[in-house]
């Protein structure tokens, strides 16, 4: 790979240890992928949090590095794995809790800001059209490609920690125009709404690998939402990190540009594939004890939906809608939380469902709205599940 003098001498220890070490792992991974060179970055999204999927041997690797390492774009981070302000009250341990704080602690002092959001582009972490950047949160990733438009690849925690540190990132994969065109079409013959985005996304993941699905929706028009949990869900069962949504996402007409449209795989989906997809991801007919909301974390406009259905009810179930303390701290200021609280419910941040440990918390069924969520509590934390709309989920005494 071709390296220009600066980035030969990054690579050679003239910036230190830390920028040597993560210049390495760059020129790894881009002698893997076969990159020609590298590009500079505009931002980093840094996953690699949760001291349940990191546990010590992350923690001690992140405080060595953090002796002298420093990011050099702006660079935000995944969710941790509890509430960092209340997690005494959410009944997470107190031994848990002091690794987490490290593990938050070692990425602030290299400079990332410790926004602990799988939502970043919520936050002000937005990049624009055409930027490279280096994400590692799969629905972030897929989100940034298809939705704005920005240009990176699923890196791990390690290789948007080393992008962060460098500023740069290797060029292949999605930074490459000629692999942000469509290699499937997906024709979706069902309206769609709420919880069937999700649906949609875990069914075609599923199909197309880590393939590049064009949709053509019936007659809706995606929200931000939608795109967000059809993103997460397309990143979970698959691989996927860019999809285009005709008249939707800004490169749809680019992604079929000079591309025989006769050779690409065709998918069709009906009714019946949304609902028997929606019926699959439940592992259980029992009510569930917990509804988990914000997978990925919930944007102000969400909350607000949710603050509207429950004005002067009291939940029967549990209710914890996570999000960022960013995106809290205005739903506070608007009532939406007190609303939350007063029904009985919790807006939970920092965290999720997923990365936290709520295995250890008494609970047993799971009900989400989120099909990446659905997906992952069975395996990462052996609760069950039950997936649906979450005015479906919600029961009012
Ligand atoms: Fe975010 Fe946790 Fe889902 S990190 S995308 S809420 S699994």
């Amino acid at each position: 790979m071709y390296l220009t003098r600066e980035e030969e001498e990054m690579y050679e220890g003239a910036e230190g240890p830390a920028v040597q070490k993560s210049m390495e792992i760059l020129v790894a991974l881009g002698d893997i992928y076969e990159a020609e060179k590298l590009v500079d970055i505009t931002s980093a999204q840094i996953s690699g949090v949760s001291y349940k999927t990191i546990g010590d041997a992350g923690l001690e690797f992140l405080e060595a590095l953090g002796q002298d390492a420093h990011v050099r774009v702006p660079s935000t981070l995944n969710p941790a794995g509890v509430d960092l302000e209340f997690w005494k009250e959410l009944g997470f341990s107190e031994e848990f809790t002091k690794k987490q704080l490290r593990i938050v602690k070692a990425y602030q002092k290299m400079g990332v800001t410790t926004t602990c959001t799988c939502t970043p582009y919520l936050v002000g972490n937005v990049p624009r059209l055409g930027d490279h950047i280096a994400w590692s949160e799969s629905s972030a990733v897929c989100y940034a490609n298809s939705v704005l438009g920005a240009k990176s690849n699923r890196e791990g925690g390690p290789g948007a920690l080393s992008a962060a540190i460098c500023g740069k990132t290797a060029e292949y994969g999605y930074h490459l125009d000629e692999h942000r065109k469509a290699n499937f079409i997906v024709e979706v013959e069902a309206n769609l709404k709420g919880a069937d985005y999700g649906a949609l996304g875990y069914l075609i993941g599923k199909t197309v690998g880590d393939g590049v699905p064009y949709f053509k929706l019936l007659t809706c028009t995606p929200s931000i939402n939608d795109l967000k949990y059809l993103g997460a869900a397309l990143a979970s069962s698959g691989a996927v990190a860019l999809y285009h949504v005709e008249q939707a996402t800004p490169e749809y007409k680019d992604a079929i540009k000079d591309v025989n449209l006769e050779e690409i795989e065709k998918i069709a989906v009906n009714r019946k594939y949304i609902d028997e997809t929606r019926h699959e991801l439940s592992t259980s007919d029992r009510k569930p004890d917990l509804i988990c909301l914000g997978c990925p974390h919930v944007s102000l406009d969400e909350i607000k939906t949710i603050s509207n259905k429950l004005v002067g009810k009291k939940l029967k179930n549990q209710l914890w809608v996570c999000t960022s303390i960013s995106v809290n701290a205005i739903a506070d200021r608007m009532g939406y939380t007190k609303i939350i609280e007063d029904a009985g419910g919790k807006i939970v941040c920092d965290t999720c469902m997923v990365v936290a440990p709520i295995e250890e918390l008494g609970f047993e069924v799971i009900g989400v709205d989120s099909a990446k969520a659905a997906n992952y509590i069975p395996t990462m934390c052996g609760l069950d599940v039950i997936f649906d709309d979450f005015e479906k989920l919600i029961q009012i005494k």
